[in-house]
Parts: C-alpha cells; structure tokens; sequence
C-alpha cells in the first residue's frame, strides 16, 4: 500500500505531536533534529512527515498532499476547511476568547462599529456578526495583537489565551470566551477510504494513548 504522508504544525505543538507517533511506536529520531529538512521519511513504518506552519496543516490535508495532521482547534475554525476531525488529542489547551482593557467589560457590547485586532479574522467575524449580531472592523495582524488596545489600533482582540500571562503583563483581560482549543487529529476524506486499514491502526495507536 501507499505511504502514509502526515503534515505537522512547526511551533508550540510540534514537541507534543511527536510524542504521540513515538508512542504510537514510530521512530522519530530524524523528525527531532529536522535541521532545515522538510520531509522526513521514516521507511520502516512507511511515513513520510511533513514540516509546515500552523495555519497550512489543513490546506495540506484538504487537498490529498497530507493523509492526516495535527493541528490546533483555533486554526480549523478559521480555516474552516473540509475534512475529517477524528480525535482531541488534548493538548495544546487554551481558550479562543476576546480580549481586552478590563473597562471593555461594560462597554462591549455598546460600540455602534468595535474595532478588533487579531490574526483570526474569520473567527472573529463568525463570533461578533454571526453569534453576537454586531457591526465590526477586523483589523488584521500576524502577531503581538495585545499591543493593539494599548495604542489605540483596535477596542479589543480575539486571540488564544494560555497561561494569560500575555495579558497580565499587558494589562488587559478576557472580555467573553469563544471556544476552548486543543489539538487535533485531521484526515483527507478521501484517504480515509483509500488508505484506510493503515490510518484506522494509526488512529487506534493515538487513541489507546489519550
Ligand atoms: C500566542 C497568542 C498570545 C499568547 C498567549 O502568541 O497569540 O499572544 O500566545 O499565551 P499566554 O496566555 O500563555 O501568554 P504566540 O506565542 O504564538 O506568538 P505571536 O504573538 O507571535 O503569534
């Protein structure tokens, strides 16, 4: 059969996400010290691992170029794309929340346009025009959106909340939740069919360890 080909996020949850291969009894030596590497083969188990950023996991896995990944919840709402969710993996926890100076709390809701920064626009929109029913303006950033209160770019933010430490030391709170984020297992739709005897096992692999 076919090698099965997985797409990983680069960044926070890539420590985490090789623990659960290793675990499910893959070697994963090479995938540990990629150097500038971007595929990494592991022929004994017949996989192929593929190193991308955060918010492309599910482009890959949506077109067929990754059978699965692992990705966090925060980047599939936004990117809304179409494919199989099949596990929480539980890790990689944190909050989808707004965010903002703690005298939003009163006024959030009062805006006739509130402004919002983050680098989740889709998520943000879904939340204030869809659920909320209110006028917005998404202001678009790829990082450090805590900054934007503070100067005066936007009212609030929509971003992922940790520790909260980020918001501590920027005086700034959490206005309203919109979701709680943890890491996921994803599958191509159509390998899910094609390939599907080898990702059933790796999936039970996974699952015994959650
Ligand atoms: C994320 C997020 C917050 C911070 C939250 O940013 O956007 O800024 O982590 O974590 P905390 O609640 O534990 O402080 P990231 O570190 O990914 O960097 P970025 O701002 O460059 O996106």
């Amino acid at each position: 059969m076919r090698m099965l080909n997985i797409a990983l996020a680069k960044g926070r949850l890539s420590d985490l996400s090789i623990d659960i291969f290793e675990n499910a009894g893959i070697d994963t030596t090479e995938l540990r010290n990629p150097g500038r590497k971007l595929i990494l083969e592991e022929p004994k188990s017949d996989i192929r691992f593929f190193l991308v950023k955060p918010g492309d996991v599910p482009t890959y896995v949506e077109y067929g170029a990754a059978d699965m990944g692992i990705v966090g919840k925060d980047t599939l709402l936004e990117e809304g794309r179409n494919l199989y969710e099949v596990l929480d993996l539980g890790f990689g926890k944190c909050q989808m929340a707004v965010a903002g100076p703690p005298e939003m709390k009163d006024r959030l809701n009062r805006f006739d346009r509130l402004r919002i920064g983050t680098k989740y626009p889709e998520t943000a929109r879904k939340y204030f025009e869809g659920v909320k029913g209110m006028q917005i303006e998404v202001i678009k950033l790829n990082g450090s959106v805590e900054l934007d209160p503070l100067v005066g770019l936007s009212e609030v933010i929509v971003d992922i909340v940790e520790s909260g430490k980020t918001l501590r030391e920027n005086g700034l709170v959490v206005l309203e939740k919109i979701a709680d984020i943890s890491a996921r297992l994803i599958v191509n739709r159509v390998s899910m069919k094609m390939k599907n005897e080898k990702i059933s096992k790796l999936i039970a692999d996974i699952k015994r360890q959650l």
